[in-house]
């Protein structure tokens, strides 16, 4: 882990305390937000239940969604998967429909297999208001996902039918 840790804060470029920047990478793994990521293409939608009340989308980079298309895994890399988060809240027009409210969590998962080798070739990041969170949650993303989807190259979501 120290050496995943100075790894990326030489990435992160030069200065080590670059990490604390605007606009500033994820500790740990030295993720940024992609530019563009809104563009990208929809893997699946996700509900999340009492207490987060969340709606939530996933999408991926070209690379991302031709590896699920081609039913391909380990994602090779290149592959970049970001789940985009809001409170859901009932639409004023439409009582019975659910929409986004606040945004809460913006999250990116980034295919690299050797700067990430020790965590299944994956750096993660997770963004509240544009800012990294703390390194503390950035801890507890690979044990996740690793002790859940393992067997799915560390991906829970899968591309909607
Ligand atoms: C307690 C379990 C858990 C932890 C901790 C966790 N995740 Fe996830 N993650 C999930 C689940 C479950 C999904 C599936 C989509 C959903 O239900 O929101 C997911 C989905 C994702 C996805 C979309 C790709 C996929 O695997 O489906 C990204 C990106 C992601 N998480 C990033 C992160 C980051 C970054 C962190 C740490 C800051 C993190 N996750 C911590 C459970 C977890």
């Amino acid at each position: 882990m120290k050496r995943l840790c100075i790894a990326a804060l030489t990435l992160a470029g030069g200065a080590g305390s670059l990490a604390l920047a605007e606009g500033a990478a994820s500790p740990i793994y030295g993720v940024t937000i992609p530019d563009g990521y809104r563009q990208w293409e929809l893997v699946a939608p996700a509900q999340e239940a009492e207490p987060l009340n969340e709606l939530r989308v996933v999408l991926g980079n070209s690379a991302a969604l031709k590896a699920y298309r081609d039913g391909k895994l380990p994602f090779p890399d290149g592959t970049v998967l970001a789940k985009l988060a809001w409170k859901h809240t009932p639409s004023p027009a439409f009582k019975s429909a659910s929409i986004p409210g606040a945004a809460t969590t913006l999250q990116f998962m980034v295919k690299d297999s050797k700067k990430y080798a020790a965590t299944g070739g994956w750096g993660f990041g997770r963004f509240i208001n544009g800012q990294p969170a703390d390194e503390a949650q950035h801890q507890t993303c690979f044990a996740c996902h690793q002790a859940l989807v393992k067997d799915h190259d560390y991906v829970f979501t899968r591309l909607a039918p």
